[in-house]
């Protein structure tokens, strides 16, 4: 690597969290997250509404990134941010502000696959990380995303499979509000789950082909199974609540460590990288150390700071594209769609 220093200013806007980071290389300076609390009262998403919080939020969260980092704009190398995947209208407010900044300060613009940055997220140095030696599996997990890829190199990556539909996050959420526990409902799915039973009661699996998941059965079951059981008692869920989230997450996690198994068995790669906000989770989190212990994998969890979306990952492609010298030109779009290698 180069001795030189290389300060990147990223900036990401996919989805509700907007956020902007400073790297020197490959650490990072600062790493300032604006969570959208305005979803929390509607369950979920609203994508119009996270579009305008982006624009009020973006300029005060650059802003706050430089003040921590204590750059000045003048120092920056380059920018990157976001381009996709993730919602067209949060999308544009990151994409147009980087141009805009990129242009203003005369330095090269860089465009980031969010996806791609989750994955290379393990490559911030940090006294709490270690880095993934190539090839490993990452698999990211979060409230959009479900996806196995096999990392060749930092830009030579392969989708194994991902969800046809809910994503594993979304499948907490959604489980988390049928037993009436708030938006996000993972974390709280998880703290029940830890003083609970987790063979109290059993949900079926979805029979999914290969190394894709599906999700929505699994919420469908859980409606069924509640309605039929508050029927019989309406304090049911009250009464059971430990047991349920410990059930519930362990079929989830049941679903994510048989795809892990099996990609690991067809690749022959034992080295497995998980990120995205349900890397949080302490049940696969025991799993996989239980997976290193008795199966000799060797795996890798971000800091929790770089698991959920955050401008710290989009930083450190940012900063590895630098060295490649691939730039984006101002003609560049967002894309709401964005696959990973296209
Ligand atoms: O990465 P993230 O912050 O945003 C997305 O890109 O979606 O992930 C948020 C998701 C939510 O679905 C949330 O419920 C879930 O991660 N999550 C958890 C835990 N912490 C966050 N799910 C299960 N257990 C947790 N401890
Ligand atoms: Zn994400």
């Amino acid at each position: 690597m180069t001795a030189e220093k290389i300060y990147i200013l990223a900036i990401e806007s996919s989805c509700d969290d907007t956020s902007a980071a400073v790297l020197c290389n490959t650490k990072v300076l600062s790493n300032v997250v604006a969570t959208q609390e305005i979803h929390k009262q509607y369950g979920g998403v609203v994508p119009e509404l996270a579009s305008r919080a982006h624009q009020q939020n973006i300029v005060p969260v650059v802003h706050q990134a430089l003040a921590k980092a204590n750059i000045d704009k003048k120092q920056l190398s380059a920018i990157a941010f976001t381009r996709g995947p993730g919602l067209m209208g949060s999308l544009l407010v990151g994409t147009s502000f980087a141009k805009s900044l990129a242009l203003g300060l005369n330095i090269p613009l860089i465009e980031v696959n969010h996806m791609e940055a989750h994955i290379l997220a393990h490559f911030i140095e940090d006294d709490d990380m270690r880095a993934p030696e190539f090839p490993f599996l990452g698999m990211t997990i979060s409230g959009g995303h479900t996806q196995i890829v096999k990392v060749n190199h930092y830009f030579d990556m392969e989708i194994l499979g991902e969800t046809l539909d809910d994503a594993v996050g979304e499948a907490f959420d959604k489980s988390a509000k049928l037993m009436g526990l708030p938006y996000p409902g993972g974390p709280l799915v998880d703290k029940y789950a830890r003083e609970g039973n987790p063979e109290a009661f059993a949900f079926p699996k979805p029979k999914v082909e290969e190394l894709n998941f599906s999700f929505s059965g699994l919420k469908t079951s859980i409606l069924y199974f509640l309605q039929r059981e508050t029927k019989k008692n309406p304090d049911f869920i009250a009464e059971n609540i430990k047991d349920i989230c410990a059930s519930v997450q362990k079929t989830i996690l049941d679903i994510l460590m048989d795809k892990l198994h099996l990609a690991v068995q067809q690749t022959g790669i034992k080295q497995v990288a998980i990120g995205g906000g349900v890397a949080a989770n302490s049940g696969i989190r025991a799993r996989l150390k239980n997976a290193e212990e008795r199966l000799g994998w060797k795996t890798y969890i971000p800091k929790f700071s770089y698991c959920t979306d955050n401008a710290g990952m989009i930083g450190i492609v940012g900063y590895l594209k630098f060295l490649e010298g691939t730039f984006t030109d101002q003609t560049v779009a967002a894309k709401a769609r964005y696959a990973i290698g296209s």
